[in-house]
């Protein structure tokens, strides 16, 4: 079927005021289109017709047919609400801006985690599946004092005439609690009226869906009524909202009935205001959720014809650049569709062919047994009809990359979802399972500066995912100590946000990055007493133990910090040289040859800026046995901006062990990604956590031995210094 302002132009099909092929050409096939101005018209027929003077009504559309930011927006324009069914939903939704309090969550076995979200998100209202369900939702709703509208939703029995994967109301479906278990229905009742958080204003019911027989959605008006009339007597229950759901069919083929919505639409508002009127009923409020009949004639697909194959027995096929992963509902549910070449409309079709994909499956259909004129190679075809359920269905199967989704309104062109690069498509595989370990990380003073802005989610919404989709497996987490700054204060303060529990078997080594606030040297055991085992005497600046980088080259270690250095000693602490200018770097190794390590700088040699070590810095320190750390930090690989690159880092790697050799060298990245001050200071190839499998693979192709990259990756920091690692678990505050 056609979409509404689906013309000819120039002898071919267009949408508004672009010819398919043209929108083929400029967005690549296959390629979903939407006539924005259908799915305008249809909102506009659902709320023109669905309209009662007895009771509020409200359409809420079906996202599940599709969804991405854009139809948010238009819905949010057009006054709709939307309803989800999952976290990933809820998530898309709430970074769209759209207004969670219109927002339903649907799903028989929404998790813990999905009705938390809705909570803290103040989702308007959880439609409720089953009675386990709504005892999860009160305790949370209670233990958080958080208030939520309910719905429940109930099975009413009705066989609604569509394919069988797609009734949702038979009598054994899995969607609901039957109206006729009354015993359940009283019980669930009953915690919504003593609940102090839940607040139930009725029921919810979906018959199925691609339904063209009127009498199911009568029949279920009818039966709810009744429900409704019964829950009353037995608990004394005002119904004052109910949602009758979706499932309004749609043409796919000229073959299908067609439904009049507006009549229909109008029909059951007629039927629900004589039995409100009759049966006295308090109902203030009706929905309705449709997804398939607002988006799905409004969207169709384009492909490019690739090949025409006659096989032995006649039969023709021709061959598109897409499938069952841009619309698997052929293949599911035998669906049929209507197929026509965009850009030569009016050939006669007088071939029968089927048109298919380019899965290995022999049910990757397009469309099967259809009348058409028969293609060549690059014709546009258009595939009517597949706006709902096709890109929302779609999969990655045979490595497809899912394809753009645009809308047409007259001459606009709105992208609505990009084409999937093949980056985005590997982006979750792990190709490489090198581990590493990182001999510098900011992360105490992030979760201090992040706690101070009251929020403390951040170590366990964004430091524990990226850290587990990384490949590091262990760290040096580090206090930087600016001016005026209380340093047992916020070592506290980031520990509490710290729960290792959610990051299994990482190994946590807690740090000190400067003590230019360590009021005296005896304090330090203040903080051993905390669980720090490491040190830098100074940042870039001259304290009372030391000379940073950045001070006078002619000052060096005082006296306080040797008395500071025999102390960490005695407590076995690690000593980080990083950060002293070089008169107090080997001052530091006159005094201690103990557990020395540069935690985060490069090779001088090769960038001469200011915190890099000369050769004979690092030939120093691998007399000492000490580590140096080389760090992604772009003005440490290279003063020049084109040189800061992965290539030049391994650059640095290459000078470091030729002087030092592989035993010695190591890496303390210093990203920056979550510094608000310094977002993108580290190398662009590598500027996160998530991506230093690349260094990894850099080495294996300079042509390093995998034993001498595991080496410099991981081991040589863990086998010398795992003993002093913090117990997993110990560094425990907030859950
Ligand atoms: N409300 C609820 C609770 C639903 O489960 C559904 C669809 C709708 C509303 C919207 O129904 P609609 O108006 O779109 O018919 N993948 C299948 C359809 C699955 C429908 C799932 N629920 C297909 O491609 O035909």
């Amino acid at each position: 079927m056609k979409t509404k302002s689906m013309t000819i132009q120039n002898h071919e099909l267009a949408i508004g005021q672009y010819t398919l092929s043209s929108l083929a050409k400029v967005y690549k096939t296959p390629l979903y289109v939407y006539d924005e101005v259908q799915i305008r018209d249809k909102i506009a027929t659902f709320q023109t017709h669905f309209k009662s003077d007895h009771f509020q009504t409200e359409i809420v559309y079906a996202s599940k047919a599709f969804l991405a930011p854009y139809i948010c927006h238009l819905m949010e324009e057009l006054g709709c609400s939307m309803d989800s069914v999952s976290l990933g939903d809820l998530y898309l939704m709430k970074q769209s801006g759209f207004p969670m309090e219109k927002v339903f969550l649907h799903g028989n076995n929404k998790t813990r985690e999905e009705l938390l979200f809705a909570l803290e998100h103040h989702v308007g209202t959880v439609v409720i599946d089953h009675l386990q369900e709504l005892k999860m939702l009160e305790e949370l709703a209670t233990s958080l004092k958080l208030p939520q509208k309910v719905l429940i939703r109930v099975n009413p029995g009705i066989e609604a005439h569509t394919h069988e994967y797609i009734q949702t109301s038979k009598i054994d479906s899995k969607f609901g609690e039957s109206i006729f278990d009354d015993l359940t229905m009283t019980q669930m009742i009953r915690i919504c009226q003593d609940s102090h958080y839940l607040t139930l204003t009725g029921f919810h019911a979906h018959i199925g869906s691609n339904i063209h027989t009127e009498t199911a959605f009568f029949m279920e008006i009818e039966t709810l009524v009744k429900f409704i009339v019964k829950v009353k007597k037995l608990t004394g229950f005002e119904t004052t909202s109910l949602n009758l759901g979706g499932g309004f069919g749609i043409q796919y083929l000229d073959s299908d009935p067609e439904v009049d919505l507006a009549m229909l639409l109008q029909m059951m508002v007629m039927k629900l205001n004589y039995l409100v009127t009759t049966h006295e009923l308090a109902l203030q409020h009706v929905m309705l959720e449709p997804g398939r009949s607002i988006v799905g004639d409004a969207g169709v697909t384009l492909y490019t014809v690739g090949g025409i194959k006659k096989i032995f027995n006649e039969k023709k096929y021709v061959f598109v650049d897409g499938g069952m992963t841009d619309n698997i509902r052929p293949a599911l549910y035998k669906a049929k569709y209507s197929v026509d070449i965009a850009n030569r409309p009016y050939l006669k079709q007088t071939e029968l062919v089927d048109v298919v994909g380019k899965c290995c499956e022999s049910g990757d259909i397009v469309a099967t047994n259809i009348q058409m004129a028969l293609p060549v190679c690059n014709d546009i075809l258009v595939v009517y009809s597949t706006g709902a359920y096709g890109q929302s269905m779609a999969s990655n199967y045979n490595g497809a990359t899912k394809s753009e989704v645009i809308f047409v309104r007259d001459d606009e062109i709105h992208i609505a979802v990009h084409r999937e690069s093949l980056e985005d498509l590997v982006k979750s595989y792990v190709f490489n399972n090198q581990r590493f370990f990182d001999i510098h990380s900011d992360m105490l003073y992030d979760l201090n500066q992040k706690a101070l802005d009251n929020n403390h989610q951040h170590f366990k919404n964004f430091h524990v995912p990226q850290l587990i989709a990384s490949n590091i497996k262990g760290s040096i987490w580090t206090m930087y100590s600016p001016d005026d700054f209380d340093l047992v204060d916020s070592c506290q303060r980031a520990l509490q946000e710290i729960d290792m529990k959610l990051l299994p078997g990482f190994e946590v080594i807690l740090g000190l990055e400067g003590l230019r606030n360590l009021k005296k040297a005896s304090d330090i055991e203040l903080l051993y007493e905390m669980g720090f085992r490491h040190a830098m005497l100074t940042w870039n600046e001259e304290n009372r133990y030391a000379t940073g980088a950045k001070a006078d080259p002619t000052h060096g270690l005082h006296e306080e910090g040797r008395d500071l250095i025999r102390r960490m000693e005695l407590l076995d602490m690690m000593i980080d040289v990083a950060h002293l200018n070089e008169r107090s770097f080997y001052e530091v190794l006159e005094v201690s040859q103990h557990n020395i390590i540069n935690s985060h700088g490069n090779v001088k040699a090769l960038c001469n800026h200011v915190r890099n070590l000369t050769d004979d810095q690092m030939r120093a320190l691998r007399q000492v046995d000490g580590l140096m750390g080389l760090t992604l930090a772009n003005n440490f690989v290279s003063l020049n901006k084109e040189e800061q690159t992965l290539d030049r880092f391994l650059d640095h790697v290459d000078h470091a062990v030729s002087i030092m050799d592989v035993d010695h060298v190591c890496f303390g990245f210093d990203f920056m990604d979550y510094l608000s001050e310094f977002p993108n200071s580290n190398l662009g190839a590598v500027d996160n956590a998530t991506k230093v499998y690349k260094i990894s693979e850099g080495l294996k192709q300079r042509g390093y031995r995998a034993v001498d990259i595991d080496k410099i990756c991981y081991l040589n920091f863990y086998s010398r210094y795992h003993q002093k690692i913090m117990l997993r678990g110990e560094v425990n505050g907030r859950n």
